[in-house]
């Protein structure tokens, strides 16, 4: 639970998923017209860890929330507490995973209490009779910081953090081994979003649940996650403990991420823009080739992960040509052996 208490059991596997879009929707067989969005992500969250995912606007980060959710077909595997999407049903499904989302007042259903909104999921799987369920939004209602009164209330009075708290109440409320929180402190404005990033942290220290934390902000995802991995067009290109990933970046990109803090996603376009001009795609080229500062001929194919952790240390991935950037002695070639993973 919480920072670097993370233990050796898996609660979710991600195995060389790779996801396309066609053009008519979704699906995994007209391969040929398709944009692939994800590729060949592998992830692992252990038990009770919180693992955070960050990677820029349209890089594929909610595309791998609804893979995992079961929501959209994927090739590859994925496990949520050993349960894989293809063997088991929807409903015992749901126990062992849920979701967050960016935009809690569409989350919630207008015409709905909060109490009935959070009583829907304990009635789906029969669990407790009604004064039983009572006291269990009531006991819900105040984990997440909201008066047990607030059970009658409608979401449209409700402010925008009491309403993700609510959602994130109604996430909790059968106490899933999993919960995915997409963009969830995005839409609020920066007080209450550090509001709800602090419930996080102190509900994670009373429950026992892991979590996929999906942000664009890599200093909100160091704070709050054990590990983090970051995303490049549909390619995990780093991930590590959130302390090497943070504060030992060894991909260009994530060093980029680092940088552009607080206004990254302004500095990100300035930079593709500037890069664009002048550097033309190639063709298998490393996914981050046009934009890379240090790019050069080895990077017209693409890297694999390498593990750059030193003996002994937890693993420290990156996908790139030159995993110690820094020291030029150690600067890999294409096609040297060691550390692949
Ligand atoms: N249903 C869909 N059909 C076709 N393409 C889609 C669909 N959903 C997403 N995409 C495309 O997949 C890519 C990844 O989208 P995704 O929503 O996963 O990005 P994201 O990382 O969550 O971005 P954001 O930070 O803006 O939420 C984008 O290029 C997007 O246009
Ligand atoms: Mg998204």
């Amino acid at each position: 639970m919480g920072k670097n208490h993370a233990s050796t059991q898996d609660i979710l596997r991600v195995e060389h998923v790779n996801n396309y879009y066609t053009k008519g929707g979704l699906g995994i067989l007209k391969k040929a017209e398709a944009n692939q969005v994800l590729h060949d992500v592998s992830l692992t969250i252990g038990n009770d860890e919180f693992f955070g995912l960050v990677g820029e606007s349209g890089c594929g980060k909610s595309t791998l929330a609804n893979a995992i959710l079961g929501l959209i077909p994927f090739e590859g595997t994925i496990e949520v507490a050993g349960h894989a999407h293809k063997t088991t049903d929807r409903k015992e499904f749901t126990r062992h995973i849920q979701a967050v989302f960016q935009d809690p007042l569409s989350a919630l259903n207008p015409r709905r209490t909060i109490g009935e909104t959070m009583r829907e999921p304990l009635m789906a799987h029969g669990i407790g009779s009604r004064q039983e369920q009572d006291r269990k939004i009531a006991k819900m209602l105040e984990t997440v910081g909201l008066d047990a009164s607030y059970a009658d209330r409608y979401p449209k009075e409700l402010s925008g953090g009491q309403r993700q708290r609510v959602c994130i109440g109604a996430a909790l409320i059968l106490e899933p081994d999993l919960i995915i929180a997409d963009e969830a402190i995005s839409a609020l404005d920066v007080s209450v979003g550090s509001q709800i990033l602090n419930l996080f942290n102190t509900i994670d220290v009373e429950r026992d649940f892991s979590m996929l934390f999906i942000s664009h902000n890599l200093n909100v995802v160091y704070y709050l996650c054990d590990r983090i991995a970051v995303m490049y067009k549909g390619y995990i290109v780093e991930q590590g403990t959130a302390d090497a990933v943070y504060n030992h970046p060894g991909h260009p990109y994530t060093r980029l991420l680092l940088s552009a803090i607080p206004d990254m996603q302004e500095e990100n376009d300035r930079e593709k823009e500037l890069l664009e001009k002048f550097k033309a795609p190639v063709a298998g080229a490393c996914a981050y080739y046009h934009r890379c500062p240090y790019a050069s001929d080895h990077c017209h194919k693409k890297p694999d992960l390498v593990n750059i952790a030193g003996r002994g240390e937890p693993e420290h991935l990156v996908r790139c040509w030159m995993p110690t950037l820094f020291d030029p002695a150690g600067v890999k070639e294409p096609g040297m052996e060691g550390g692949k993973v």
